[in-house]
């Protein structure tokens, strides 16, 4: 993984695809801007730009949703991101994404088939017609054969039942190894919204071709993820599975991170999904700004924002680049902070070695590792490996607590081992066996060049005090060096 990297939208060259589709110059006005409204023309951009840019072959019905690839492309690149922090040197054939509502265009399926070539796919879909003509997509490409599955749903009320989506060929959905990616476009809007002026003037007007279960839900999109979420709770003890979902509206967030609070979910966050971020050209200039209308609701005229909301069972943790939002607006909404920098007084020293040695190692840590890792620069260039060093520890094993707690224990277990020889020799210092497994965590040490700064990454454990009291362990030690 590259860490600090950005998710961005790809560059597709608008002038390229109207060499190739002249239809497409429909798309820019008489006074040069873009219009997306002309939904016929939109489906020549969309089945283009999935053509040229990424191999896949496809019809898109006139009568359903028709899907902009930016955000959808955006979607997937997160997901991707945040599988290499859960399954770092796993198989990525081990991934299995489930596509809730994969819709008449299969497009998650597809277009993360052609990102990630080990992925799997299986798309739930309730909608009959929408049903057949994604399976007719998928099979006018031969290459993701036995990759993408479809599964059509009886009871639309139920979103997340793995009796009915089998993630592997046998049937087998409680293989641990197996990490679980459930994503989802949730219908939007309030099925009590259908008739009303508010959806007439709004949406109506902008010539939004879709069928009613692609725009409606009863409740909109927040009723719709919170039964995910319901439906998440019961399954807790799979703990290979993460959910997240697409969030359509700013104002959908604060009820659903609301539930998730209620339901004691705490491994939870945001990601925001901006079409108008790009990489900078080689120039520094930055690419084609006008596709980046070419978004769901092709009335606005600046990019639509829109959100992924994630949360887990697992105590694996999101870096903050993904899963945090540090705007104002985003107060009260995100999850816990994984993340935590240290400015360096001295440019552009990397002290990581010296905290290796000096602080690190001499720890009662289960185990420590140093590895490379390679730091975002901003550039397109290959940007430089830095040394991480992780530590996996018992609990706050720096602590004069800690140290009493062992100290007490481990006279007891002389005592013990020497009434009954052989008994209770397991219980070495520091091998995690004298405390609960609840206190275990695991922190990567890292040294981010660009921004001369210490980075403390939590990477897994329950107890938010232990990376708290480790991150002040660091500082002092950074300070003093
Ligand atoms: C907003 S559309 C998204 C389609 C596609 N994933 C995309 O991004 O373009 C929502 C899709 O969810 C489907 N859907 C709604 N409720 C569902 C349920 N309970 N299970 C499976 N699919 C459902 C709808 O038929 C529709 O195709």
């Amino acid at each position: 993984m590259i860490w600090n990297q950005p998710v961005v939208a790809p560059h597709y060259d608008f002038n390229s695809l109207i060499e190739d589709h002249p239809d497409l110059q429909k798309l820019i006005t008489v006074d040069g801007h873009y219009s997306f409204s002309h939904q016929p023309t939109v489906r020549t951009l969309t089945a283009a730009i999935l053509k040229k840019y990424h191999g896949i072959t496809s019809e898109l019905s006139p009568h359903h949703l028709c899907p902009r690839v930016p955000n959808r492309y955006l979607y997937l690149q997160w997901l991707s991101q945040i599988s290499e922090i859960i399954l770092p040197k796993g198989d990525w054939s081990m991934i299995s994404v489930v596509d809730i509502g994969t819709g008449s265009s299969a497009i998650y399926p597809l277009l993360g088939a052609s990102m990630n070539k080990g992925w799997k796919f299986v798309g739930t879909e309730c909608n009959e017609g929408s049903y057949k003509l994604a399976m007719a997509n998928i099979g006018r490409n031969p290459w993701v054969e036995g990759k993408i599955k479809v599964v059509k749903v009886v009871d639309p009320r139920k979103i997340l039942d793995f009796t009915k989506i089998s993630i592997d060929n046998n049937n087998n959905n409680n293989n641990k190894d197996q990490l679980v990616l459930v994503m989802c476009n949730p219908p939007f809007f309030d099925t009590e919204l259908k008739n009303s002026v508010e959806f007439d003037t709004k949406i109506a007007a902008t010539k939004l071709v879709a069928t009613d279960s692609e725009l409606f839900y009863p409740g909109g999109e927040i009723r719709f993820i919170k039964q995910m979420i319901a439906e998440s709770v019961v399954q807790q003890q799979h703990v290979n599975r993460w959910y997240t979902s697409m969030v359509g509206q700013f104002t959908s967030l604060k009820p659903i991170i609301e539930e998730l609070k209620t339901k004691g979910i705490i491994n939870f966050g945001i990601f925001e999904l901006n079409p108008g971020h790009h990489h900078n050209n080689n120039n520094g200039k930055n690419i084609d700004q006008g596709l980046d209308r070419y978004i769901d609701d092709g009335s606005s005229n600046t990019p639509i924002i829109r959100w992924v909301v994630f949360w887990s069972f697992q105590a694996t943790h999101i870096p903050d680049f993904l899963g945090h939002q540090y705007s104002n607006k985003y107060k009260g909404l995100n999850g816990l902070i994984t993340t935590f920098k240290i400015n360096l007084k001295t440019p552009r020293i990397n002290i990581v070695p010296v905290i290796f040695d000096k602080l690190l190692k001499p720890l009662n840590c289960i185990e420590i590792s140093t590895s490379k890792m390679m730091m975002f620069k901003g550039t397109n260039n290959p940007s430089d490996e830095f040394n991480v060093v992780e530590v996996v520890v018992a609990g706050d094993v720096w602590s004069r607590a800690y140290r009493r707690k062992l100290k007490r224990l481990t006279a007891v277990t002389t005592k013990t081992e020497s009434e009954n020889p052989g008994v209770a020799v397991k219980k070495q210092r520091g091998s995690g066996v004298l405390f609960p497994d609840k206190d275990k965590s695991i922190f990567q040490v890292i040294f981010d060049d660009v921004h001369n700064q210490i980075v403390v990454f939590w990477k897994f454990g329950y107890n938010e005090k232990i990376f708290e009291s480790f991150c002040g362990l660091v500082n002092r030690e950074v300070n003093s060096t």
